[in-house]
């Protein structure tokens, strides 16, 4: 079982109208709500590929059971701590000329005891047969070590921890030795404090000290440019597949989720990475936040081609 956690989830609404005018009454046409967070679209993925997953996280007021609504209706299971704030509502408005504005409420803010009864929830996963993926920032409310605090519990339950987070959250965390991690590019140089052009080899090499360190897998991703896989022995290039981006929004998201499934799925490590790589260009390719099909990931999939780095 693949357990999401998004400690601060949002609606995003997005909405059209003809001419944006501030001050005056806008009338909103062609709303579309969906369910949006880097745990949840760890979910959707892992959901997209056939694998079993249950989304949780803090869910508050009406943006919180609309998300779990949406998530119904896309069969995705939901353990949700409901908490008294309020989930965020972003709302993304396109005018006629097609220019985006952006209304984003703030996250929602937990109490003490609500971060307790979310540990206590996930608890009740964290077995063997569990892998978790922690995905995003945290919420206002809980400590930057909360991340570190999930990992050695789920540990201690002998499960599997994904993580998915950056700045000083991602650096607590690492503290507990995540299973796998999947920063970009530019998570990557910021957590070593580097700047400038990096080389592929010299990302590599940021990925084996990470590992020296202590962390099971790395996927370093690239954007467009690829990936970097390092798992087994080698490490591995795989060139971005091109295709017509839509949206790169939770590309990312896709896969890490694909990693997820593969791991759950007993699937060799390269062949994870082929299917990482396929459904994060499949997600690239997608509009919105929604994962790619399965039909485009397998065709996606013939594309991919994985290289040994010499470092
Ligand atoms: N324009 C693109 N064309 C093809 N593949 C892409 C493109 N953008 C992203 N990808 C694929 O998605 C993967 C992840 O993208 P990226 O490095 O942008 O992740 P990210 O910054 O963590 O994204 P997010 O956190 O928003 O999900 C890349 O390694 C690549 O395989
Ligand atoms: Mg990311």
């Amino acid at each position: 079982m693949i357990i999401t956690v998004t400690l601060n989830p949002a609606l995003d609404k997005t909405a059209e109208l003809d001419i944006l005018r501030p001050g005056e009454l806008n009338r909103l046409k062609n709303i579309v709500v969906d369910a949006g967070g880097k745990g949840i679209n760890v979910s959707k993925m892992v959901a997209a590929l056939g694998g079993r997953t249950v989304a949780t996280g803090f869910a508050g007021g009406s943006g919180g059971e609309e998300i779990i609504r949406a998530l119904s209706i896309e069969d995705i299971a939901t353990d949700f701590v409901k908490v008294d704030g309020l989930t965020r509502t972003n709302l993304k408005v396109l005018d006629q000329a097609t220019r985006l504005t952006e209304l984003n409420e703030p996250g929602v803010m937990v109490t003490e005891r609500e971060a307790e009864s979310l540990i206590k929830k996930l608890a009740g996963y964290a077995n063997a047969d569990a892998i978790f993926a922690l995905s995003g920032s945290l919420c206002q409310g809980v400590e930057i070590e909360f991340y570190a605090r999930l990992i050695r519990m789920i540990h201690n339950g002998g499960g599997i921890a994904f993580l998915d987070a950056d700045g000083e959250a991602f650096r607590a965390a690492l503290e507990e030795k995540p299973d796998f991690i999947k920063p970009n590019r530019y998570e990557l140089m910021d957590y070593y404090q580097v700047s400038g052009n990096m080389e592929l080899k010299e990302l590599a090499e940021l990925c084996v000290r990470l590992r020296s360190g202590g962390v099971g897998k790395i996927a370093a991703s690239m954007g467009a440019e690829g990936a970097l896989f390092a798992g087994g022995d080698e490490i591995i290039y795989a060139p971005g597949i091109p295709v017509r981006a839509h949206s790169a929004v939770g590309a990312g998201d896709s896969m890490t989720g694909a990693f997820a499934y593969g791991l759950e799925r007993n699937l060799s490590w390269r062949e994870t990475c082929a299917l990482a790589l396929a459904s994060s260009a499949g997600a690239a390719a997608t509009a919105g936040t929604k994962p790619p099909d399965r039909r485009l990931v397998e065709e996606l999939r013939e594309k991919v081609q994985l290289h040994s780095v010499k470092i």
